[in-house]
């Protein structure tokens, strides 16, 4: 079997690495991935512009029995819809469907119509409309631009004049252009966050290990938002009373309905929840793809073949499929480039990449470019070490002796990514899926 993977980051690696590991897998072409997966046994790069869809297709038909799709832009341009026009196998959902996370108001109008948990909101193309919702609903807030803004559309505003300089931006500045014509503004929750990742063929199922982003850039969950600087699987907050009410209120429903809508969902359903202090689960937003950090420990804890839960989905079969996890917990940390999440200076070397990763652990690379052999970074989230572990403890501790070998000037990344776990442990209450 010929897989090709459309992206260029470490989700793009890891699933890569992983759909490598099947030896009825002859190869795995990544467009236009990275130095990573240009390094990978068995993977190739190919220069594909992946938005452009007549290019994917044409490729696809002559060169790969499977597609997999990374990221959102083509998911919500319709890359499924075209492969699946052109009569080829691919994985994703479709642009109808990928509606859930290319625009929040969608995903809020369809979460209230089905009755699926999540913060109360309004949305807004009018400024004043907006500013005067404001006026009745006190920070903290939070304001969403509608459409997808490379994961910065997202401004959680802990005073009004935050919420208000947010409106102002997106619909008075048009800051983030057609993606910000339309404003959500939601109610703030609070409690704490986990990922929770399913495979869908339309009509079942098949979870993911829960896993744990860490969205801020600096330790303690402080400092600016990015797009994850690093996370851990299993998620001790999703015990299996909290899996099985994220099942109930949330993936079961959310599938249901698509499927009744006419436009079945296939393909990753990233559900990022909040779950509060009683246990229950609300949506802070959907993805309709795996999650980026996320996809690192959570394909290290994965012992079942991927391309056989892939073809299994396509199938529409997965009711017959069964992941297989590690009992062991892993973790990933990001390193991230000088600057990040805010501009970045580019082209630093990278020192340490030579060096095997080693038993237990991998490094994922992402924003890197080879010059010549030379590893430089090439973009904001640089690679991710990922190691298995005994327990969030072991992992973050063999994750971090690796990422000690690695030196780029200026770089950063966290040390205490798994906080939350380890407090859970401390207090005695283990980890499940
Ligand atoms: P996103 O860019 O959609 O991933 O959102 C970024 C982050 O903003 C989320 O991971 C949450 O930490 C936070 N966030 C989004 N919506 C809410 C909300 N309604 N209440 C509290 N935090 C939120
Ligand atoms: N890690 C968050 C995301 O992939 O959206």
């Amino acid at each position: 079997m010929r897989i090709l993977i459309l992206g260029s980051g470490g989700r793009e690696h890891a699933l890569a690495w992983k759909c490598a590991q099947d030896h009825q897998v002859s190869e795995v072409m990544v467009a236009p991935g990275n130095a990573g997966t240009a390094r990978e046994p068995r993977c190739r790069n190919v220069a594909l512009d992946i938005l452009d869809q007549e290019a994917v297709v044409a490729f696809a038909r002559r060169h790969a029995d499977l597609t997999l799709v990374g990221p959102e832009a083509p998911l919500v341009h319709g890359v499924i819809d075209a492969l699946r026009a052109a009569g080829l196998a691919a994985f994703g959902p479709t642009a109808a469907c990928a509606r859930l996370e290319g625009s929040k108001s969608f995903a809020k109008d369809f979460m209230q119509k089905h009755g699926i948990p999540t913060a109360a909101y309004a949305s807004f193309t009018q400024r004043d409309e907006a500013l005067a919702y404001l006026d009745s609903h006190p920070a903290p807030i939070v304001i969403k631009a509608d459409g997808l803004a490379a994961g910065k559309g997202v401004i959680v505003a802990m005073s009004d004049s935050e919420a208000r300089a947010a409106v102002e931006d997106i619909l008075g500045h048009q800051v983030f252009g057609a993606a910000g014509a339309r404003v959500v503004i939601e109610d703030f929750l609070q409690g704490e966050e986990a990922s929770f990742i399913c495979m869908v063929d339309g009509e079942h199922v098949l979870a993911m290990a829960s896993s744990q982003d860490h969205k801020r850039v600096g330790e303690g969950d402080l400092g600016a938002n990015t797009g994850g600087m690093g996370a851990y699987s299993p998620a001790p907050v999703v015990t299996p009373a909290v899996h099985e009410r994220i099942m109930d209120r949330i993936i079961n429903p959310t599938v249901s309905a698509m499927r009744a809508a006419g436009t079945p969902y296939t393909g990753f359903l990233y559900a990022g929840v909040m779950i509060d202090a009683q246990g229950d689960p609300y949506v802070i937003e959907f993805n309709c793809r795996f999650g980026d950090p996320e996809t690192q420990p959570v394909m290290m804890r994965l012992e079942s073949s991927l391309p056989e839960l892939l073809q299994l989905a396509i199938d529409g079969r997965l009711d017959q499929a069964q992941a297989l996890w590690s009992e062991q917990a892993a973790l990933g940390i990001v390193l991230a480039a000088p600057g990040y999440p805010g501009p970045i200076s580019e082209g630093g070397l990278i020192e340490g990449l030579d060096l095997a990763d080693p038993a237990g652990c991998k490094t994922f690379l992402a924003g890197v470019k080879d010059e010549h052999g030379r590893l430089l970074i090439g973009g904001g989230r640089v690679l991710c070490v990922t190691a298995l572990g005994h327990d969030v403890r072991a992992a973050r501790a063999a994750a971090l002796a690796r990422m000690s070998q690695l030196h780029a000037a200026g770089s950063h990344f966290r040390r205490d990514i798994g906080a939350r776990a380890l407090a859970r442990e401390a207090a005695g209450s283990g980890p499940t899926d």
